[in-house]
């Protein structure tokens, strides 16, 4: 069986792998489709550290967090509508050591770390996509504990910006989505997105600031880091939060003036989806894959592919960043 596994020096080779033929209670067998290399997939492998402590173990080291496929067999206490499904996965929803990672062509994990897809969908289409659905989920439900009415997502055309879009839409939390381009703004309102900033826009301060004081938006979901929340916390209304969940802005700091702590009542944390109330708690698990069950064939959590890799070609595909926003995706041979 083809894999691709981590070796001690956190470099990527093809192996093959004894096939898993038993699943141990709990646990699905997946006959992989495809697994799109998201961020994490990279970040992870050059700073195990960014995961705040938690690092994802696989049988045999095989490496990859998201996926899909269809389910070739189940073992003791899975429940019987799973066998047969395709299904998108999501590796770091259920931790278990008998799992066999998703960079490989027949992965074993828990039955919790899968989503079941309907079958008139594309299973590579969601081949990136539960990872970000259930982090924008996740987010939407730790900002309502935390009595935040409305959100505002720096990343607005990413993967997570996306989702975030469309699942606050479903609960009428008013989001406000930040894109860089016009032509990102505009693929937002084609799927009907109302609010959409352009950041390249010379009075952002005023008009944010405008609409999230009508609106209500004191989280903020962002992704990017950078001078862009230096730019932005000034328009920020009182007691606003800034959740840092991602890292496109790479090492750029953010620089903010210690009086809008004081002025505003503002702070800044981090989230992480397999840290939140959602994730970590099965029972929350469950009843989140059941409520994005039905909608999860919404065109807006679809995985954008920019190109497709065998697993021979894991090099090309760890650095192809041709067209921003797409991802690169393995393909199961067999
Ligand atoms: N903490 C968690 O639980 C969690 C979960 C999932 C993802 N993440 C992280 O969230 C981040 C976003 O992931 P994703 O998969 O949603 O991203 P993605 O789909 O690859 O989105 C990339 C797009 O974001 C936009 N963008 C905005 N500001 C950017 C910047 N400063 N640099 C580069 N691109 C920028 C760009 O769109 P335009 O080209 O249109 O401007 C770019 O095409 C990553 O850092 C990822 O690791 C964290």
């Amino acid at each position: 069986l083809k894999a691709i596994c981590v070796t001690p020096s956190r470099e990527l080779e093809v192996r093959d792998i004894p096939l898993p033929s038993d699943p141990p209670p709990g646990h699905v067998l997946v006959d992989m489709d495809a697994s799109a290399i998201n961020h994490g997939d990279k970040t992870f492998l050059a700073r195990p550290l960014a995961t705040g402590g938690y690092v994802p173990g696989s049988r045999h080291d095989v490496w990859g967090a998201s996926g899909s496929g269809k389910i070739a067999m189940l073992g003791p206490g899975v429940p019987a509508d799973y066998m047969g499904k395709q299904v998108a996965i999501y590796r770091s929803l259920s931790r278990s050591p008998d799992t066999v990672g998703l960079w490989c062509e027949r992965a074993q994990v828990p039955y919790t770390s899968c989503l079941i897809l309907p079958d008139h969908v594309r299973t590579r289409d969601y081949c990136g996509s539960l990872v970000n659905v259930i982090t924008a989920y996740a987010f939407l439900q730790e900002i309502a504990a935390e009595g935040h009415k409305g959100v505002i997502a720096t990343a607005g055309s990413s993967a997570t910006g996306y989702a975030l879009a469309s699942l606050a839409r479903r609960r009428n939390v008013p989001a406000i989505l930040l894109v860089r381009s016009i032509a990102a703004r505009e693929n937002l309102r084609r799927y009907g997105v109302e609010h959409v900033i352009l950041t390249e826009d010379e009075n952002l301060e005023g008009k944010l600031g405008k609409l999230a004081a009508e609106l209500g938006t004191t989280a903020v979901f962002d992704g990017t880091g950078g001078d862009l929340i230096g730019r932005i916390a000034p328009s920020l209304p009182m007691n606003s939060t800034i959740y840092i969940y991602g890292l496109l802005g790479g090492a750029a700091p953010i620089s903010l003036p210690a009086v809008l702590f004081m002025m505003k009542n503002l702070m800044i944390r981090r989230f992480s989806n397999f840290e939140s109330a959602t994730v970590k708690d099965l029972r929350n698990l469950g009843a989140a894959l059941r409520e994005l069950q039905p909608v999860i064939d919404d065109p807006m959590f679809m995985t954008r592919i920019g190109r497709e890799f065998d697993f021979d070609q894991i090099s090309q595909a760890m650095d192809y960043e041709a067209i921003p926003g797409t991802k690169a995706v393995l393909v199961a041979s067999s």
